[in-house]
């Protein structure tokens, strides 16, 4: 049986170079924050406890992470240090023989794949400690890998401590480890800061692993995956890589992408079979869009359900809690909030559909509104099935249009209106015969004088 095992998600960095009043790992990729990617990535491993290390700042990664908890490092001492804020929530598993996964909270880029990885190495070999390498195509700043007979790590050295032969080295850490629990929290006390940047390292343990007999072994990963954020131009660049997963994984699921480059994903979006999406458009999280259906250029959709066949856009916008029927009509310049329309139901152009309930195969004249908000409330409308607004409506809610009734186009509609009913409500039409005539007249008159 294998070990159970303790991630250790290291967040208490202060992020200053992205010049932010916002934690850097809550910074969102992808639609969510950087180090929910990261503890996603961490529990397809099953653990039997994630535990985050925050700053003394850090209440609001707390949340973002939550169930899993957080422990507090006071002083950023060095990730050796980090670790060891962990040690008395840890300490139950630790007794029991667990193994303890290391992982940075700005490296939103991990896969689970990788770190299964590290398991089988830990579960297969001798090596007490797997340590993540890659190979960076500028490796400065990384601790180099320092290997010896039999692929065995002899010691990490971080760039300043390096020799100019050091330096060399290619092979980097990513940050990343996998080892025997007990080992590591035990060492982890003998670590001390003798070094350029008087910070207690995590890479030590190499070394003092070693003099124990425990063998540390490295197992190398994808350059991308172990990408660190620490600026926003490598937010951008994280942002990228993900987004092209994103779009590789849809297309691969038999989504459609006319310009795959223009059109961003959230981590959950959810597209079905033979959907097609035109350039330029944006998937906020919590969209689900069901088989068949097609999302026109320009549309901007978050927190929405497009059911099978449904048409959305060009240029439309779907905000949380709309939910458009089968085969329905969602056109240019429309916005929906919390509605949900019938099968087939249509509304092609400018409209406002917020806080109502259209019926199946109703019709939603250019400009309507529902005007849901008094100032105070919101208020909901309800259009029946097969009811007709006309172009140019106002539906003050609360205001329910019966089954298959028509509504007059320019109305402001108050009231109720039956099934079947025609409402009219705008003011009467003057026609005054010539009134143009003579005013342009006396207009002539005005100028002579
Ligand atoms: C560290 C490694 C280096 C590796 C690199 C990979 C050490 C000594 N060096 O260097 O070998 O190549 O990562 O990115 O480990 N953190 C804390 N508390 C601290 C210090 C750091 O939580 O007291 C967290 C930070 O939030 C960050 C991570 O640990 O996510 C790495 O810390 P950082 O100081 O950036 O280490 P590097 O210098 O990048
Ligand atoms: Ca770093």
């Amino acid at each position: 049986m294998q070990a159970p095992l303790i991630v250790i998600v290291l967040a208490a960095g202060k992020g200053t170079r992205m010049r932010s009043a916002l934690p850097k790992v809550l910074h969102p990729i992808a639609g969510r924050p950087m180090i929910q990617h990261v503890v996603e990535a961490a529990a397809a491993l099953d653990p039997a406890q994630i535990v985050v290390v925050v700053g003394p700042e850090g209440e609001a990664i707390a949340d973002a992470v939550s169930p899993h908890p957080v422990v507090v490092q006071r002083q950023q001492l060095g990730t050796a240090d980090a670790v060891k804020a962990a040690r008395e929530i840890a300490a139950p598993l630790i007794a029991e023989g667990a193994d303890v996964l290391i992982l940075y909270g700005d490296g939103p880029l991990i896969t689970s794949e990788t770190l299964a990885r590290m398991r089988g190495a830990r579960k297969d070999g001798k090596a007490a400690f797997i340590w993540l390498g890659f190979r960076p195509p500028d490796p400065t700043g990384y601790g180099r890998l320092l290997l010896s007979e039999g692929n065995t790590l002899a010691a990490i050295v971080e760039e300043r401590d390096a020799s100019e032969e050091q330096r060399k080295i290619d092979l980097c850490w990513a940050g990343l480890l996998l080892g025997e629990g007990e080992a590591l929290f035990r060492l982890l006390d003998a670590v001390d800061n003798r070094n350029a940047k008087r910070e207690y390292y995590l890479t030590s343990l190499v070394e003092l692993a070693a003099r124990e007999g425990l063998l540390s072994s490295v197992v190398e990963g994808d350059s991308d995956e172990v990408r660190g954020v620490n600026s926003r131009a490598e937010l951008a660049e994280a942002e990228e890589i993900l987004q092209w997963r994103l779009r590789r994984r849809m297309m691969e699921a038999g989504v459609t992408l006319i310009a795959p480059e223009t059109v961003y994903f959230s981590w959950d979006s959810d597209l079905g079979r033979d959907v097609v999406v035109e350039p330029h458009v944006f998937f906020g999280p919590g969209v689900r869009v069901a088989e068949g259906a097609r999302i026109c250029a320009f549309s901007h959709i978050e927190g929405a359900v497009i059911e099978a066949g449904a048409r959305i856009g060009p240029f439309a916008r779907l905000r949380p809690g709309s939910v458009i029927g089968p085969e329905a009509r969602i056109g240019n310049f429309v916005e929906t909030k919390a509605s949900v329309l019938g099968a087939r139901a249509k509304a092609n152009h400018l409209s406002y559909i917020g806080d109502a309930e259209v019926g199946e195969g109703a019709n939603i004249g250019a400009g309507t509104i529902t005007c849901n908000y008094d100032g105070f409330a919101k208020h909901r409308t309800r259009i029946g099935a097969g009811a007709f607004i006309g172009s140019n409506t106002s539906l003050v809610a609360p205001v329910e249009i019966g089954e298959g009734a028509i509504t007059g186009a320019g109305g402001t509609i108050v009231e109720d209106v039956p099934a079947e009913a025609l409402a009219i409500a705008r003011a009467e039409q003057v026609i005054r015969p010539e009134g143009a005539k003579r005013l342009k007249a006396r207009r002539e008159e005005g100028k002579e004088t």
